[in-house]
């Protein structure tokens, strides 16, 4: 595992969106899966078993926070069956999120820690066969900006997976929760904004991702997009 900053004379920290993440990442984990199933309402193997059906040779991990969602993936695929990446980029713009990243993949040659915004990537075009941006896309302070940058790094035909946090839904219990939990978010920086799936699959077209697949569960519109 090799940590690098992207602009070392520009820390990336300055960006309001990375101070949002201050808190230690073993901290962010067990928080995490309390708003995972507050908010998103989606049991975690769920997620990780839409993400690992999207782990290409060259994979960018978009916002790879802590690193066990990622670490549990990985883990999720193994188990599973299938080839590995051979080269695994995780690209992330707080320092204190990257350092839990560090630890955990301190032994894996094959993980890269990149701090960086997303919006402007240090990676040739066409370079990744697969981007997964998992529990980040409503916290991106300019999601647009994002998606025009992971198209570039794309190879063609390359996939997409997301998951996209809903305005809350469901029933009256449901709702009150995720709303409670939401504001807690909000409050923290955490979350930018909730979504709606119609907006939300115009944004991906409009930046040249074909989507081919979208479906929801819980308040958590999955999106299986492919590059143009
Ligand atoms: C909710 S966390 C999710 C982390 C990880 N993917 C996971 O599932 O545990 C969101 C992460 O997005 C990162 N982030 C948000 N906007 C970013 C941007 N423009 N560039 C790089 N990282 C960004 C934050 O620093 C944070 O670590």
């Amino acid at each position: 595992m090799t940590l690098e900053s992207q602009n070392p004379n520009n820390p990336i920290a300055q960006a309001k969106g990375a101070d949002a993440y201050r808190d230690p990442s073993w901290w962010y984990d067990i928080r995490g899966f309390f708003i995972l199933m507050g908010t998103y309402q989606v049991m975690i193997w769920t997620h990780l078993a839409f993400f690992a059906k999207n782990l290409g040779n060259k994979h960018l991990e978009a916002a790879i926070g802590s690193g066990t969602f990622l670490a549990l993936t990985l883990l999720t695929k193994k188990i599973l069956g299938g080839k590995l990446p051979e080269e695994i980029i995780g690209i992330d713009y707080a320092e204190r999120m990257l350092q839990g990243a560090q630890i955990l993949f301190k032994s894996n040659k094959s993980v890269k820690l990149v701090q960086a915004d997303l919006g402007n990537i240090n990676y040739p075009n066409a370079y990744f066969d697969s981007v997964n941006i998992a529990h980040s896309f409503h916290a991106f302070p300019d999601p647009g900006k994002v998606l025009k940058e992971l198209n570039r790094v794309m190879k063609p035909k390359a996939h997409l997976y997301v998951d996209v946090l809903l305005a809350p839904r469901g029933g009256c219990l449901r709702r009150a929760i995720a709303t409670r939990v939401n504001r807690f978010c909000f409050k923290k920086g955490i979350l930018a904004r909730t979504c709606d799936p119609v907006t939300t699959k115009a944004q991906f077209e409009s930046n040249h991702f074909n989507v081919i697949n979208s479906y929801i569960k819980g308040n958590t519109y999955h999106i299986i997009a492919e590059k143009d």
